[in-house]
């Protein structure tokens, strides 16, 4: 998730986009850079100047103002890394050949390998690693006069998600913004205009803001933007008056960050799907990329976390011995790390870590890696520790999460251990094409699954106020729904500081049943699974002890008809899907809980983001 912002006008834009960046930096902070198209000098062809630091937006505004270039057409880009380290090389504005097409970008091409193989045959060369380079290039290779002919043409080709601000030196008056799958916004303030990843960058600027829809380019003159299809097609675009004052901007006028980022999912859960799943569910990890025949050699996998990803490392557990048929184990980083574990060379080494710096998870992957096993660091941040210590890694693409405790970023975890299972079961030859096509579909499905839940969000705030006045919880679950159970206890607690605790179905009657009476409620997971009929003889023992019950049933299913609980109806979906709805749903829950407590659900008392001592 970087943050991307263009500015066309009668005033200096150097210092508009210094300050926009400033704003916008919450969305990413890897390296950040500006082109500002100069004034040209009489006799002089049109010269872009531009600045990049591979540090924070701070050192990027040191360096512009020792040396602010001068003009009226500029793009500006903060990064989060997604293709590429954070480096200067690999920092925006990227360019094309001959340094006249200057392009930011905020989202994933998909299809960049094979563009850039393509361009490379045609002479083009790529100083950097990233994803986006292959757009001014693509813009080149289809240029014939006409620069907004050949963004067109170029967008055509691109496959993913992405949001882009452009422009041409040879085009002094035209700035062009461009939205797939990632969300653009262009400014319309007075005789200037700006195009944005969101109104965080504009808002002190302009209140009226034309939101691109998917497929469509802006192109911004001094007379005005006209927005069209890649086809050329105009589309009238209404203008939209917004309100915000940068800090509900920031947060995308939700009242927190953790709201705003379970509101996210929908998107972690595609991203963390896009360019790595085809239509039979063949699946490549571009930095994990291990040979067919070293994966045949695996014989276990182990999964290591904290916390959350301790959760997703139990969600792992659970697929990838039930899909690919080898032993698999989920192990709490900190006491792995103090054990004498059976790891060898034939042990794939799964670290989990949202940061990537988790202290505990880094030891116990450096013992894993010791004893010789393949190691991947599953995480949302490029080039951290665990990734650059593990052999290879899978990065969530998530955006930044801001908000201490996990949301989206645990479902892109999941995503992605669904994804990594596939890839094992397919090399061992363990799963139909059928099965696969299957899977596919129903991941392919999830993001508007997702969306699905996030529109309920009313009928859970009317259960989290029913609840909120409880003390002690119970979340119970069986097979993928426990560590969905534990996770549920995770978010309560943490947030709402109310005593929560997550058991399996099977473990309730072997000691946490006593606990239960009337004022111990018990949120039972009983999508439909291959348990779920002992989940619901589960949800009997409960009710008999009078401990009141929320529980999640799938729709179409009256196994708890005429049972004294209160019934959320869930989606008929895969197992694998239900767990990735079960848990937003709970995420929910815990969210509402805590604001009707009044608690700082974004910054939990004694809790810090990433825990980077032992
Ligand atoms: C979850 O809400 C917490 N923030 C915490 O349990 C977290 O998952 C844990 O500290 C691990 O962090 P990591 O994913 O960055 O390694």
């Amino acid at each position: 998730m970087c943050g991307i912002i263009g500015y066309l006008g009668d005033r200096e834009a150097t210092p508009i986009l210094m300050e926009s960046l400033k704003r916008l930096e919450y969305r990413g902070y890897d390296s950040a850079g500006v082109a500002v198209l100069e004034l040209p000098k009489a006799g002089h062809a049109n010269r872009t100047s531009i600045t990049k630091s591979e540090a924070k937006v701070d050192t990027l505004i040191e360096k512009l103002e020792a040396n602010m270039p001068s003009g009226k057409l500029g793009i500006g880009h903060t990064r989060w890394a997604t293709h590429g380290k954070p480096t200067y090389i690999n920092a925006h504005p990227h360019t094309d050949c001959h340094g006249k097409i200057f392009v930011v970008h905020n989202g994933i091409i998909e299809n960049f390998a094979e563009l850039k193989a393509e361009l490379e045959a045609a002479g083009h060369e790529f100083p950097s690693e990233t994803d986006t380079e292959v757009v001014p290039h693509l813009i080149e290779a289809n240029y014939k006069g006409d620069f907004l002919a050949a963004v067109r043409a170029a967008l055509k080709r691109i496959k993913g998600a992405y949001a882009l601000a452009m422009f041409s030196s040879d085009d002094p008056e035209l700035l062009v913004g461009a939205r797939l799958n990632a969300p653009l916004v262009v400014g319309l303030g007075d005789g200037e205009y700006y195009i944005a990843s969101d109104i965080t960058a504009i808002i002190p600027y302009t209140k009226r803001v034309l939101v691109l829809g998917e497929g469509e380019v802006a192109a911004v003159t001094p007379l005005g933007a006209e927005v069209s299809t890649l086809d050329g097609v105009t589309v009238k675009s209404k203008v939209v008056h917004v309100d915000w004052d940068v800090a509900q901007a920031q947060k995308g006028g939700f009242p927190h960050f953790m709201l705003k980022e379970i509101h996210e999912s929908p998107d972690a859960v595609a991203n963390a799907m896009r360019g790595r799943l085809t239509d039979d569910g063949a699946v490549t990890f571009r930095e994990f990329d291990v040979p067919d025949d070293r994966l045949r050699s695996i014989t276990d996998v182990l999964l290591l976390g904290m916390g959350t990803s301790l959760h997703a490392a139990m969600i792992g557990e659970h697929v990838i011995e039930d899909w690919v048929g080898i032993p698999a184990r989920a192990e709490d980083a900190s006491e792995f790390r103090y054990r004498r574990p059976t790891v060898g060379d034939h042990t794939l080494n799964v670290v989990i870590t949202q940061s990537g710096e988790t202290a505990d998870t880094l030891v116990a992957l450096h013992q894993a890696k010791e004893r010789g096993s393949l190691s991947v660091a599953v995480t949302n941040v490029i080039a951290s520790s665990a990734a650059r210590d593990a052999d290879g890694a899978i990065y969530l693409h998530s955006g930044p999460e801001i908000g201490v405790a996990s949301t989206k970023t645990l479902l892109a975890h999941m995503i992605s251990l669904y994804l990594l299972a596939v890839r094992l079961a397919t090399v061992d030859g363990r799963v139909s094409l059928e099965r696969r096509r299957e899977l596919v579909e129903a991941l392919r499905a999830l993001p508007d699954q997702v969306r699905g839940i996030l529109a309920r969000d009313k009928e859970i705030v009317e259960l989290a106020h029913k609840y909120s006045g409880y003390r002690n919880f119970m979340f119970a679950g069986r097979g993928l729904d426990y560590p969905v159970a534990l996770e549920g206890a995770l978010k309560l607690k943490e947030i709402s500081y109310i005593h929560a605790e997550g058991t399996s179905g099977g473990l309730l009657k072997h000691g946490p049943i006593a606990l239960l009476d009337e004022q111990f409620p018990v949120v039972a997971i009983c999508t439909a699974s291959s348990t779920k009929d002992k989940m619901v003889s589960n949800v009997h023992e409960i009710v008999a002890r009078s401990a009141p019950v929320l529980a999640l049933v799938t729709e179409g299913d009256h196994s708890l008809d005429g049972v004294p609980t209160d019934i959320f109806k869930m989606p008929a979906v895969e197992e694998a899907a239900s767990a990735v709805l079960n848990t937003v749903m709970l995420q929910l829950f815990a969210y509402h809980v805590a604001v009707k407590l009044g608690q700082n659900v974004d910054q939990p008392r004694n809790l810090a983001k990433t825990v980077t001592v032992e």
